[in-house]
């Protein structure tokens, strides 16, 4: 099967999020299955273009139409990836190539990914390429299914499109004047892509696309209801017989307790006893807490964004600090006020917080493999990727039980039996504290059901095997239609 992937991002070219590493691991999942063509679209940033690791030839180019404009657009085929996917950067430097900073938050963004939508496009047909499936990701790659019907029929009359969401959150909105001057679509797709007057992209994406999918069941359900909706609730309703959750995986080659070269000892489920202990013991050295073995580790690798569940812990962290034996580690940057609470919540308790307020990938390998508890109380959580990853490591989860937190951390009992962490229904401060308490207990006063419980852990299966077959089962179901 042929299979084009679009994305804004794309480990380990560009990343900003969890999107970024699922870019990175399902098209090469679906590049294993045999028979299978899989090719990657990602724009062509200033952090790619000049990042000297990333060897490129220029395929082709062509002029695309957008609105009034006419704008170039260059293909570029990255060389030396051996994984069997093929990844084309689209160039223009307007858009991407010629701007600093950050690879979203500019004022145009909505033009920016409208032109990178449509440009995909215009290239596959330039270089003769026709896909049996689309596959687009997030509101940056919305306009796909839109035009594809709209406009390139022709081109590809038997091409299915899938949408992806993987954060309803963010939707492409732009002002009502946007569908004619730069969308330029025929009239009749006016009410499609309108939403109160103005344009939403990931609302036409919704509509017009042949399947829509997200990334985990409990979420694909929970889109359903305003709470977690963010306005598109009736739209998703309309679309429920299209709609399917797909759990995504983690890469399990790159996030090897076994193998990770960041790891100053590296384990497995055999060894990790003896193998997490030296890692906690480095750790809570790099990070300034005492060493202290039998004292549990909580920690978090997060960005410190307020649906994380910071207020949560905000919440907690003094009481919990005061009534129990416990550490807490937190790496991550985001909102002030977040970085300000935990910076100050280290000074207070200096032998017991450590807040490391930065990005450093080899930190937060190093804390998932030397932690005892992962804590992830997010509010909402789509997928979540941290909480997969903490568990490959042997780390036992602590999460609120929504979206894909829901759908990979099944709950277990206080003596640690059955499920794989401790879980909290309702998003509040006293729920969440309690869970933690039920595995500091389990931790303090039952090590054996704690050590097995993070054995099981280490031995569920969170790679892209299963999700890249579910995805194959959804691309064969489109072309049948
Ligand atoms: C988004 C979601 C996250 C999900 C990731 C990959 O970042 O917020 O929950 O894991 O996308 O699908």
């Amino acid at each position: 099967m042929k299979i084009a992937i679009l994305a804004s991002e794309g480990a380990p070219y560009i990343k900003s999020g969890g999107l970024g590493d699922v870019m990175e691991a399902l098209p090469s999942a679906l590049a294993r299955i045999e028979g299978n063509e899989v090719v990657l679209f990602l724009p062509y940033y200033k952090k790619i273009k000049y990042n000297p690791a990333i060897q490129t030839e220029l395929a082709l180019y062509c002029s695309v139409s957008l609105g009034w404009r006419q704008q170039y657009a260059g293909l570029l085929r990255l060389k030396g990836r051996n994984d069997g996917v093929q990844v084309y950067f689209v160039d223009n430097d307007y858009y991407f190539g010629g701007r600093d900073g950050a690879i979203y938050g500019d004022l145009d963004d909505s033009e920016r990914f409208a032109f990178f939508s449509k440009a995909c496009l215009d290239l596959m047909k330039r270089m003769n390429f026709i896909p049996d499936v689309m596959q687009c990701n997030d509101w940056q790659t919305a306009m796909v299914p839109t035009y594809l019907r709209a406009m390139y029929r022709d081109f590809f009359p038997g091409t299915r499109c899938m949408f992806t969401i993987h954060n309803i959150e963010y939707q492409g909105w732009a002002h009502g004047g946007f569908f004619d001057d730069v969308l330029g679509l025929p009239w009749e797709y006016r009410g499609c892509m309108d939403m109160h007057g103005s344009v939403n992209m990931m609302k036409g994406a919704i509509e017009t696309a042949d399947m829509v999918t997200t990334v985990s069941e409990t979420y694909s359900r929970e889109l359903m209801y305003p709470y977690y909706a963010h306005g598109l609730d009736s739209i998703i309703s309309s679309a429920a017989w299209k709609l399917t959750g797909i759990t995504n995986g983690i890469d399990v080659n790159t996030f090897n307790p076994l193998t990770d070269p960041a790891l100053p000892v590296n384990y497995n489920a055999e060894s990790f006893v003896a193998g997490k202990a030296a890692c906690k013991a480095k750790l809570q050295q790099e990070v300034g807490l005492p060493v202290k073995p039998d004292t549990p580790l909580m920690v978090m690798v997060t960005r410190l964004a307020g649906h994380k569940g910071l207020d949560l812990l905000c919440y907690i962290a003094r009481k919990l600090l005061w009534e129990e034996d416990c550490q807490l580690l937190i790496l991550g940057t985001g909102e002030k006020q977040f970085e300000q609470f935990f910076t100050e919540l280290a000074a207070e308790f200096p032998d017991r917080v450590a807040a490391k307020i930065t990005f450093n990938l080899g930190l937060a390998a190093r804390i998932y493999a030397g932690g005892d508890i992962y804590l992830m109380p997010s509010k909402s959580e789509p997928c979540g990727l941290s909480q997969m990853n903490a568990m490959h490591y042997g780390t036992v989860p602590v999460v609120h039980a929504t979206g894909g937190l829901k759908d990979t951390v099944p709950p277990c009992d206080e003596n640690g039996e059955d499920g794989l962490g401790f879980t909290f229904q309702s998003y509040n401060g006293d729920d969440f504290m309690a869970a933690v308490k039920r595995c500091l207990h389990l931790y303090h006063c039952n090590r054996p059901a704690f050590r097995a419980l993070q054995e099981r852990d280490m031995r569920q299966d969170f790679s892209w095997n299963v999700p890249a077959s579910r995805y194959m089962d959804l691309f064969h179901r489109m072309l049948c239609r």
